[in-house]
């Protein structure tokens, strides 16, 4: 009578590639692979948004890593617990979803208004590229009338192109416009240039900034150069717009700053501070200097019906980083993968812009800061109101306005 084999493993059927670890091994990959694919498509299809350029970039390298990986473990563990060396390979499985879930977290909420601007006037500053340029398409798909302010006019055509073939846009609704925000004559020039073409503007976005011009500059009015793009120029855009802006109510103007205002110290003697430049302080000082103006904007138009509002969009992969390890291409590119899924996307990064601009329920508010669609509390400083009359103040000096 022939004999019932007393376990699998004496029945040889594991043993033809070598032994049972190996044998193993595929039925872990596929077992990991399939977790995969039902994780992509989980993923990839809605209530998800991702974006699918990468998905399949990030799944072709995480294939191989999980192919490498469990041969290296069966390679230098052939006597391996099966169940841990399935473990290593989910986890691996399991890394796109735990990366693109934080990539969902990070990207924060996005602005649920509905509200078109049909018949309104809108202008973006630094609007031919990052979340600026998203700004702009996505006020242009609300019906407004969009002008893209941008210093280099190469740049800013090919986006007002770009935004012109967006679906549901108006191509005559969307125009550049020179304007460089470090110089104060461009300034002048855009307002006039602007008020021959429109005889109305009921959203002013000051995007536009830099981070770091690399080493201590000066704009050509003699101005620390940060401090003259990032601060000096919007105010002035501003103040030579707000007639326009009280005619047009209710409008609204939204001031881009960042949390790195927190970091900042204002030395209303030594605003282009030249001792001791770090061009980190002067960025956060800019940013400090835009919620300053935001909050005591406000109070000047007290009765107006034109409300501003201080935004910080998140952190965003942009071209803002442009200066930073410029001469080390390869941590910058490491960099980026690293901090993919902790950086918010253009899209995403527009969102708290947007919903500055048109969310209904903002229309009573007036100087307050704002971050992933919320209101938020900025740092003391950024909340002393005498501090910002005196900045204020002293900015009308600097720029030389008599009231
Ligand atoms: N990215 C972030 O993580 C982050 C975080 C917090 C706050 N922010 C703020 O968000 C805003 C937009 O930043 P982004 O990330 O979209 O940066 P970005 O991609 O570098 O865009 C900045 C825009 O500003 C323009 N610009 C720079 N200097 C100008 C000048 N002198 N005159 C007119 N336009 C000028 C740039 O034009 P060119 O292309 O010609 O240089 C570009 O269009 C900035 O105010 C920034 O401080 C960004």
């Amino acid at each position: 009578m022939p004999q019932i084999p007393f376990s699998l493993e004496q029945t040889n059927i594991f043993r033809v590639p070598g032994n049972v670890y190996r044998s193993l091994e595929s039925l872990i990959w596929y077992a990991g692979m399939d977790t995969l694919r039902v994780l992509h498509y989980v993923l990839w299809h809605q209530p998800f948004k991702f974006p699918c350029t990468v998905i399949p970039h990030f799944h072709a390298i995480l294939t191989i890593l999980t192919i490498i990986i469990t041969d290296m473990l069966v390679e230098m563990f052939p006597n391996g617990s099966p169940t841990s060396l399935y473990g290593i390979t989910f986890f691996f499985a399991s890394l796109p979803c735990i990366v693109l879930l934080s990539k969902r977290y990070f990207n924060g909420p996005m602005c649920k208004s509905a509200a078109t601007l049909t018949g309104k006037v809108a202008i973006v500053t630094g609007a031919n590229t990052g979340i600026g340029k998203e700004t702009a398409k996505n006020l242009a798909t609300r019906g407004a009338r969009v002008i893209l302010a941008c210093r280099n006019y190469e740049k800013c055509n090919l986006a007002v192109l770009d935004i012109q073939r967006t679906p549901g846009v108006e191509a005559k609704n969307v125009y550049g416009m020179p304007l460089d925000l470090a110089s104060l004559k461009s300034v002048h020039r855009f307002v006039e240039l602007f008020r021959q073409k429109e005889n109305r503007l009921d959203l002013l976005v000051n995007n536009a900034g830099i981070a770091s011009p690399g080493s201590y500059a000066m704009s050509e009015d003699g101005h620390e150069l940060v401090w003259a793009t990032n601060y000096l120029g919007p105010y002035l855009l501003t103040y030579l717009l707000l007639d326009v802006l009280k005619e047009s109510q209710p409008s609204r103007i939204v001031n881009l700053s960042s949390f790195v205002h927190q970091w900042a110290n204002i030395d209303l003697d030594d605003l282009n501070g030249k001792e001791g430049y770090k061009y980190r302080g002067a960025y956060s000082q800019s940013k400090l200097g835009n919620i300053l103006f935001t909050r005591q904007l406000a109070k000047e138009l007290e009765g107006t019906n034109v409300t501003t509002y201080a935004v910080h969009p998140g952190l965003i992969n942009s071209d803002i980083w442009r200066n930073y390890f410029v001469n080390y291409p390869l941590i910058r590119i490491c960099m980026d993968f690293i901090t993919w899924p902790f950086v918010k996307d253009l899209e995403h990064g527009a969102q708290t812009t947007l919903y500055c601009a048109v969310e209904e329920s903002l229309t009573s508010e007036s100087g307050k800061y704002y971050s992933d669609c919320q209101q938020k509390l900025p740092s003391e400083m950024a909340q002393n109101y005498t501090l910002a009359k005196q900045l204020w103040d002293k900015t009308l000096v600097m720029l030389d306005i008599k009231k």
